[in-house]
């Protein structure tokens, strides 16, 4: 026998042996450049057959292509077998333990200021008012001049404004323009509306003001509408939003698009007018401005004032939000810190 064969027997021993030990995917393609691969052992022994003596070679040729066909066998099953283990290991330790315990999924829920909007218009609609959708970015005129503001009128200041490029369109500071558009789109039938949104003043934010809130304006105009509807609808309205047996009284005040003008305020929900720290030791809360709808406001919105009255009112809504939820910071609203969202929600 030649030294080949003796050599070729050796090195089939020896890479099966070699085998044997591979544990990993990585160590049987090791595995196969070392013995079968273009540069390996058994490619490199096999240069030598040229070498033989002629009549030898036929045998010896094809012994070696047994070995090379036996370790091409091994090394499949090998691989077959390293890679359900590797597969195997990868599933325990992947694995789900299903006797832990769930993990809650985050589920959405409302703003406390769309939950306050919500129930004051519903309040309102139970009445018989419609929803009005009016527009958040508005020409000064329907924000301020047909609503009665004359031209550098100090009440303007009273809203300090945001304006947009074009000085005549701005961000609303109030929802009062929506009275025009809702008067302009129904007149001369009566209407009974509410028109929530979004307001902009450009303020120092502080804990009782934001630079952006929301507010609900209500309207109605009719034939017959008197104060005294005025009174009867809010206070039908502030029993029902914070308890039976509330007391409500007016204040004198003044705005352009009202007259006369008025304060509402609420005996305090907190201490029932005792007086706390909420309504400042006076019994009562600061809710929202009303009036009659002044003749100038009422002929813009193309109502004839000699014949139909009406009045108006307009409040914030994160103050009624804050007052049903003792929240004490307004700024607190729109800084989307989930903890807070969380736990007034
Ligand atoms: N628009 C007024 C404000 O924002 C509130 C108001 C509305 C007053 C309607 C009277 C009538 O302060």
């Amino acid at each position: 026998m030649s030294e080949l064969v003796t050599q070729l027997e050796e090195l089939h021993t020896g890479a099966l042996a070699a085998l044997a030990q591979t544990q990993t995917t990585d160590e049987t393609r090791a595995w196969h450049g070392d013995y079968l691969g273009r540069k390996g052992k058994l490619t490199t022994l096999l240069t030598g057959l040229g070498q033989l003596p002629r009549e030898e070679r036929p045998a010896v040729g094809k012994r070696a292509n047994e070995i090379k066909l036996a370790l091409e066998q091994a090394l499949e099953e090998r691989q077959a077998a390293t890679a359900h283990d590797e597969m195997t290991a990868a599933l325990s330790a992947e694995g789900i333990d299903v006797t832990l315990p769930g993990r809650r999924p985050l589920t959405g829920r409302y703003h406390p200021t769309t939950t306050a909007g919500r129930e004051i218009v519903g309040i309102f609609q139970r009445m018989g008012f419609y929803v009005y959708d009016a527009p958040e970015v508005e020409t000064d005129e329907m924000n301020f001049g047909l609503l009665n503001f004359a031209p550098g009128h100090p009440a303007r200041e009273m809203q300090d404004t945001f304006f947009t490029t074009n000085p005549d369109v701005i961000l609303r500071t109030h929802t009062s323009p929506g009275q025009i558009r809702a008067m302009r789109e129904y007149a001369p039938e009566p209407i009974r509306v509410v028109l929530p949104g979004k307001c902009w003043r450009n303020e120092d934010v502080t804990a009782r003001a934001e630079m952006m809130f929301y507010q609900v304006e209500g309207l109605a105009v009719g034939h017959n509408i008197t104060f005294s509807d005025l009174k009867g609808v809010l206070l039908k309205f502030f029993n029902e939003m914070y308890g039976e047996g509330r007391k409500i009284r007016f204040r004198k005040s003044y705005f352009p698009f009202t007259e006369p003008s008025v304060e509402v305020d609420v005996d305090c929900v907190l201490c029932g007018g005792q007086g706390c720290r909420m309504c400042k030791y006076t019994g009562w809360l600061e809710i929202m401005g009303a009036g009659m709808v002044h003749p100038v406001v009422l002929q813009n919105g193309g109502y004839d004032p000699a014949v139909f009255s009406g009045w108006a009112f307009g409040m914030g809504i994160e103050r009624q939000a804050i007052l049903k939820r003792g929240i004490d910071d307004i700024r607190y609203f729109y800084d989307n810190d989930v903890r807070f969202l969380e736990r007034v929600a």
